[in-house]
């Protein structure tokens, strides 16, 4: 992806229903969160293990994620391969990800330093790439979603997914969501689920 793309890229809600925004600001703060965690702890201590732990729990919720855009997103798309194929170049990523959370685990405390260097490089490599394909979403896949369909089937399709989520992932999603949300947006969200 170029400049001019990114330039091309960017377009206004225009007061459409934002399919993506919420959870989207939600990966990208606990994910930007993680790497800096990953960068300055050590993974020796408890708190670093801790950190491993809630690592697992964030890849475990992203996975969560891109499985509900392909099951109730992708197929009201003409064509979401491009989607798909970067969707499972994630996942063979979190496999490899967990890999190395093994390795700091097993790793006699003196080379637990290069493993964890390991898993944070590994894991900025994935935060890049996922940042990039969350843009595509939110600037590519989703006019093409408000081109086909009103806000209130994209709104059903919301509804969809969060009827899917067991309330133990509603409740990490939400705790993912609200502290990246701006005021006016918290409020909404709040207001949705009195109403609800
Ligand atoms: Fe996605």
């Amino acid at each position: 992806m170029n400049d001019l793309r990114l330039e091309a890229g960017l377009c206004d809600l225009n007061g459409r229903h934002d399919l993506y925004g919420f959870i989207h600001k939600g990966l990208r703060k606990a994910q930007a969160e993680m790497l800096v965690r990953l960068g300055n702890e050590d993974m020796v201590t408890e708190g670093g293990r801790r950190t491993l732990n809630d690592l697992r729990r964030l890849l475990a919720l992203a996975a969560l994620h891109i499985k509900h855009e392909e099951t109730f997103v992708h197929p009201h798309m003409e064509d979401a391969g491009l989607l798909e194929r970067q969707h499972d170049h994630h996942r063979t990523t979190f496999q490899r990800l967990e890999n190395l959370i093994r390795g700091i685990e097993g790793a006699p405390s003196a080379l637990v330093p290069a493993h964890a260097r390991r898993l944070y490089l590994a894991f900025g490599h994935y935060v890049a790439q996922d940042l990039l394909h969350m843009y595509e979403e939110e600037t590519v896949a989703q006019p093409h979603l408000w081109a086909a369909m009103t806000d209130a089937q994209i709104g059903a399709v919301e509804g969809a997914i969060m009827n899917s989520v067991s309330p133990d992932n509603m409740a990490a999603f939400m705790e993912m969501i609200m502290p990246a949300l701006t005021p006016a947006e918290r409020a909404a969200v709040l207001a949705v689920e009195v109403q609800g």
